[in-house]
């Protein structure tokens, strides 16, 4: 804030406070002490006001609140560029003399929640790091671990991958044994920290849409041996070959699907996260997808991640998968 803001600020704040004191104190005087029936003679549709002296609980708490005001000001930053004398507010961590982020000193919101921070990491870092130096499945296996994950997973991926991890329309089911990245547990942890970005490009220009209802058809008869639709016309036969021309590169020769690409296995369509019916292939064929699983390492850093995969590990490892409960 510039100096001439700064000191508007403060002139309007401390000249509002000095105003009503005054305002208070002169009403005041000249105000008969006792009680009285005299009205102060003015009346609003018949209602009329006693001559009364303000109540004085009435009077104290508007003294307080002054007090309060000025106090709160002295301590906290409301005036301009003042940024107050609240103890213990010129260092994150006063013993060890370290800096705010920003390098500020002073009260500020951001400043309260930076400590608060620093503090909840000096308590619980010992316990991540403890975990974080643990092989993903040994952690897995934790009581204390799990209960750590479970919360995490709850409030950061239960909003997408729904609370009992199982997944919805778009997000994978992380407690069944299909992975379209990888289902060790280093490769988890490299999905969680990174994030995915999956591709699966559009063919409705490349094959047309009989191209496209007809590969559709042979996803859905010969990769997982289901019967079309009755007076479907598509042709499973023509569908293969535009199969084997376009689709194998990423879904590989048998459709069981490459990891590194995140294309998913096409014979098991339990997995399907777009939906297996005939129109809702020819769907995800026609246009493409793009499913983004966002990435988590600034967010909840190494050793955070580490306990989620071991989580996310446990629900289709575990010999009795817990569930997270939100909380
Ligand atoms: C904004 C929604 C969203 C959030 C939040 C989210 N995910 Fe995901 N996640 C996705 C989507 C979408 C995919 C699938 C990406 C794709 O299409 O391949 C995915 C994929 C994954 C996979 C890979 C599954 C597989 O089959 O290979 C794992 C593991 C995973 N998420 C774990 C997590 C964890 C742990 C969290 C919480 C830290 C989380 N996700 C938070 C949307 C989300
Ligand atoms: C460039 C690689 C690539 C090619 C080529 C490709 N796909 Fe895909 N496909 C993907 C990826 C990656 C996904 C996952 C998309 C997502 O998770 O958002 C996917 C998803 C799908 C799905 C949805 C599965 C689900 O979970 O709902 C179907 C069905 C599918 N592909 C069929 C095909 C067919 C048929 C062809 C050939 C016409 C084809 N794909 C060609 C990469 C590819």
């Amino acid at each position: 804030m510039t100096t001439f803001w700064s000191l508007y600020v403060t002139v309007l704040s401390l000249g509002t406070i000095f105003a009503l004191t005054w305002l208070l104190l002169s009403t005041r005087k000249g105000q008969r002490a006792e009680q009285t029936e005299e009205t102060v003679g003015h009346s609003f549709d018949g209602i009329e006001e006693y001559d009364n002296p303000l109540p004085k609980w009435w009077f104290m708490l508007f003294v307080g609140t002054i007090i309060f005001a000025l106090g709160y000001l002295v301590l906290y930053p409301g005036l301009g560029n003042w940024k107050g004398l609240l103890p213990g507010y010129n260092y994150l961590d006063n013993e060890k003399q370290t800096a705010f982020a920003n390098g500020q000193t002073g009260w500020t919101g951001v400043h309260e929640w930076e400590k608060e921070m620093a503090k909840s990491d000096a308590r619980f870092g010992p316990i991540f790091a403890k975990f974080a130096s643990m092989p993903i499945e040994e952690v897995a296996k934790d009581p204390q671990a799990l209960k750590m994950g479970g919360r995490l997973f709850a409030s950061n991926c239960s909003v997408c991958h729904g609370s009992d991890a199982k997944g919805a329309y778009g997000f994978p089911n992380l407690t069944d044994a299909d992975w379209r990245w990888g289902g060790e547990p280093q490769t988890i942890k490299t999905t969680i920290m990174g994030g995915r970005h999956a591709v699966m490009p559009a063919w409705a220009d490349v094959i047309g849409e009989q191209g496209v209802a007809d590969v559709a058809s042979f996803v859905l008869t010969n990769l997982d041996g289901r019967k079309l639709p009755e007076g479907t016309k598509a042709d499973p036969v023509a569908g293969q070959k535009l199969f084997a021309a376009n689709c194998v590169a990423c879904h590989g020769p048998e459709g069981k699907g490459t990891p590194a690409m995140g294309a998913p296995n096409l014979t098991h369509p339990a997995a399907f996260i777009y939906g297996s019916s005939f129109a809702q292939l020819q769907q995800t064929i026609r246009y493409g997808r793009q499913g983004q699983m966002p990435a988590q390492e600034l967010l909840q850093g190494n050793d955070k991640v580490h306990l989620l995969a071991a989580y996310v590990y446990s629900l289709s490892h575990g010999e009795k998968a817990p569930v997270a409960d939100a909380q």
